[in-house]
């Protein structure tokens, strides 16, 4: 069994998308969930299908041993990012080199960077007055948004689109794409 964590600090959606496709899968087991938000929706989530979940302070997300101890605890060889809000310290990125993905919900390098989230993702495309926009899942660096990109899909923004309507494609996308694409990494 590959063991993956999940880091989310939203709804999690995509967490839950995550969740449920390796529900009795194989070879891959979603075995930690960490966020950085004692509100965020993954944390029942996780409660709900029995995964452990770490509420991180700064703190302990920033310390090297903690970290460690947390990961080691759990034998985790990859970290999937769904909608996690805070920059990965350098010790994880050298602990998991080409092991850490993210996705972003449109297509980088457009639209991404520090503070580059959610809505104000979607508003950005449309006050650029984008023809399309989308997924890209990359490998996590030092910066936000900026790993190589693993893959990319899109939707065609549509004249009397609103950020609404189009979070709800992109997310379409998102679950569609994510945990296929884990799979073949992991594979
Ligand atoms: C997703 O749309 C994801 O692409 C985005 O956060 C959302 C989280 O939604 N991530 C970023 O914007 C990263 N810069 P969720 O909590 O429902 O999965």
């Amino acid at each position: 069994m590959k063991h993956i964590a999940i880091f989310a600090s939203g709804n999690g959606s995509n967490a839950q998308a995550i969740i449920d496709y390796f529900n009795n899968h194989v070879s891959i087991d979603v075995a930690l969930v960490v966020t950085n938000n004692p509100d965020a929706g993954v944390i029942k989530i996780a409660h709900q299908q029995k995964i452990i979940s770490a509420i991180v302070s700064r703190n302990f997300f920033g310390n090297e041993d903690s970290m460690n101890k947390l990961l080691n605890a759990l034998n985790i060889e990859w970290i999937v990012l769904a909608g996690f809000l805070q920059l990965i310290p350098d010790f994880l990125l050298h602990k998991f080199p080409k092991r850490i993905v993210n996705i972003h919900p449109a297509l980088l390098p457009k639209f991404g960077g520090k503070g580059m989230y959610g809505n104000k993702v979607h508003e950005a495309v449309l006050v650029n007055k984008e023809s399309e926009s989308g997924i890209t899942i990359h490998y996590v660096n030092e910066k936000y948004d900026e790993g190589e990109v693993i893959l990319q899909k899109k939707v065609l923004v549509d004249s009397n689109e609103s950020a609404e309507s189009l979070s709800k494609k992109v997310q379409h996308l998102e679950h569609e794409w994510y945990s296929k694409t884990i799979e073949q990494l992991l594979k």
